[in-house]
């Protein structure tokens, strides 16, 4: 576990994966860490997963902030990363800057931002400034709207080509992890063997220098259908609901309190 960005290059350079989980509050934070996950991304899955919107298009820099901040509090040996939501930074390199400042401030170690290489120019802005990135291409879920839903992406010889571009570009911009979401196993492996930069994958095979998943898919507590590439750890939502049955049948039968 570390917060040393140095350190994932080190990791990259002796083959050693790297572990990411999402987490967006206090508790569950603290268990990742507990755990030993290398970094706990508070990514705006959080408009999904706790708010329980379709997709992360709500998610303010102010709700970023705040599940920074009270994630940050808990853990001190793990990398914290953190969403930049969705209009908080695609207007100009300083806008990006004051939003992702202000993630920093929350406690975040590195922001990260959705985009391919139209994004370098801001990726190098917030690099000179003391401002870490990690980029995120591939299926970027802000672009929704644009893909037409959750898709895989890089599917085509073209549309894959564009994805390798956008991580050289990005990584060349000075990104200091590049995230690839759903894109083929082969793209993301080469991708990951051509930079020195670490990356990080997600429904993109195991040739990732470090892999990330949701908390709430890993512990069956995803309302609806988790994306297929995830995997499931825990039936979470089975037993919570079955110990707060138990609690409310205690309740009603006057078994508790006793
Ligand atoms: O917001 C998020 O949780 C993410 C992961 C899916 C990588 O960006």
């Amino acid at each position: 576990m570390s917060k040393n960005l140095a350190d994932w290059e080190k990791a990259k350079r002796e083959g050693r994966k790297m572990t990411v989980v999402t987490a967006y509050d206090y508790a569950f934070a603290r268990l990742a860490e507990l755990a030993g996950l290398d970094c706990i991304l508070i990514g705006d899955s959080l408009g999904m997963t706790v708010a329980g919107d379709a997709d992360t298009l709500r998610v303010s820099l102010e709700q970023m902030e705040y599940h920074t901040s009270i994630v940050a509090k808990a853990v001190s040996k793990p990398l914290v990363m953190a969403d930049l939501p969705f209009g908080s930074f695609e207007e100009s390199p300083a806008q990006a800057f004051s939003a992702a400042a202000r993630l920093l401030k929350a406690g975040a170690d590195i922001v990260k931002l959705e985009g391919g290489a139209v994004m370098a120019e801001t990726i190098g802005y917030l690099s000179k400034r003391a401002i870490p990135v990690c980029a995120h291409i591939g299926l970027t879920p802000q672009h929704v709207r644009q893909f037409g839903g959750f898709k895989r992406q890089g599917k085509t010889q073209e549309a894959a080509q564009i994805i390798f571009d956008d991580a050289i570009a990005l990584a060349a911009a000075g990104a200091r992890i590049v995230l690839m979401e759903a894109i083929p196993t082969d793209l993301a492996t080469q991708i990951t063997q051509r930079l020195e930069t670490p990356t990080i994958g997600i429904g993109a095979g195991p040739g990732t220098d470090a892999q990330v998943l949701v908390l709430h898919d890993i512990l069956g507590l995803t309302p609806g259908r988790p994306p297929g590439f995830a995997k499931r750890y825990l039936d979470g939502a089975a037993l919570i609901t079955t110990a707060l049955t138990a609690y409310a049948e205690d309740v009603r039968a006057a078994r508790f309190p006793e």
